[in-house]
């Protein structure tokens, strides 16, 4: 079987040619949106990943505050941060990078941010409102972007049988609720380190979500004929050969999966670029949301 390979940077830029006419219209009501990234430390990866963040506020003309503050940065001083950024009127949207340093914790500083600049969907006042499907709070960025991607290709989700490989409060768990959502329909299951039998259980899925972060785990042995195969993973293997010294793999092989599915994610350029997209459509209805 030739698979349909999901192409997700095509479907961030329709995201965000669709938002870009929003920001129109909040700018002509005096309205930028706007959003705080904080970064504590300096994680290589995440240092990466704040500067696409910013990067993708400056293209779409939103107003962004870039924080970068040392490793030994205390908790006290991360709140005072947050209860600062809570109280600005430029900021409609916060977000803390994960993973912080160890010394941080990070679930209390979440608890911080005030629930309408949450634009992670992390506070658990956004985590009960997706469990209620109260589409006043926000969604985690990750696994929104993956149901834009299924809603792009036409992916019926309605009865069909999920897995999602991890239970993250990032992805796995708010993708487990998206899909299981009366708009969606699936039956789900959610599979981590101590489920007995992965390869069988995701056999019998029409849909995998692979958000485990261990690099190519998910082989030929694990998909149905004709599954949808969804890839969360983004890891970096060593591999000499790149001026870098590494290459990024997602948590699926890609190479022997892709004879057995009828659609796949491919890393890069797959669920990637759409956690960024998501985030901005996050931060442009927290402006909307502040404007009442
Ligand atoms: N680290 C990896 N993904 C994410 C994300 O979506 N939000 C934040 N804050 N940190 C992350």
């Amino acid at each position: 079987m030739t698979p349909v390979l999901i192409d997700g940077k095509e479907v961030a830029a329709s995201v965000r040619a669709r938002l870009s006419g929003e920001i129109e219209e909040l700018k002509k009501q005096g309205k930028t949106p706007g959003l705080a990234v904080v970064l504590v430390g300096e994680d290589p990866a995440s240092q990466v990943y704040v500067a696409s963040k910013v990067k993708a506020c400056a293209e779409l003309g939103l107003y962004s505050q870039k924080w970068a503050l040392p490793a030994d940065t205390t908790q006290q001083e991360l709140v005072e941060l947050i209860h600062k950024l809570n109280a600005d009127d430029r900021i409609h949207g916060i977000l803390v990078q994960s993973p912080p340093p160890p010394h941080i914790d990070e679930e209390a500083v979440i608890l911080n941010i005030d629930p309408r600049k949450d634009v992670d969907g992390f506070h658990p006042a956004n985590v009960a409102k997706l469990v209620l499907e109260d589409e006043s709070g926000f969604v985690p960025c990750t696994p929104m972007g993956c149901m834009e991607l299924l809603k792009a290709y036409g992916i019926e989700t309605a009865g069909k049988h999920a897995v999602v490989i991890g239970r993250s409060m990032i992805v796995g768990k708010p993708m487990a609720n998206l899909l299981v959502a009366k708009n969606a329909n699936a039956t789900v299951t959610i599979a981590h380190s101590r489920t007995q039998n992965l390869p069988e259980l995701c056999r019998s899925a029409d849909i995998i979500v692979a958000a485990v972060g261990r690099p190519e785990m998910v082989t030929a042995d694990y998909v149905k004929e004709g599954a949808v195969v969804l890839d969360v993973g983004i890891n970096r293997i060593a591999d000499a050969s790149r001026p870098r010294g590494y290459r990024i793999v997602g948590d699926v092989n890609f190479e022997a999966v892709k004879e057995k599915c009828s659609y796949i994610t491919p890393v890069p350029g797959g669920v990637g670029p759409m956690t960024i997209s998501m985030l901005m459509a996050n931060t442009v209805k927290a402006c909307r949301q502040q404007l009442v």
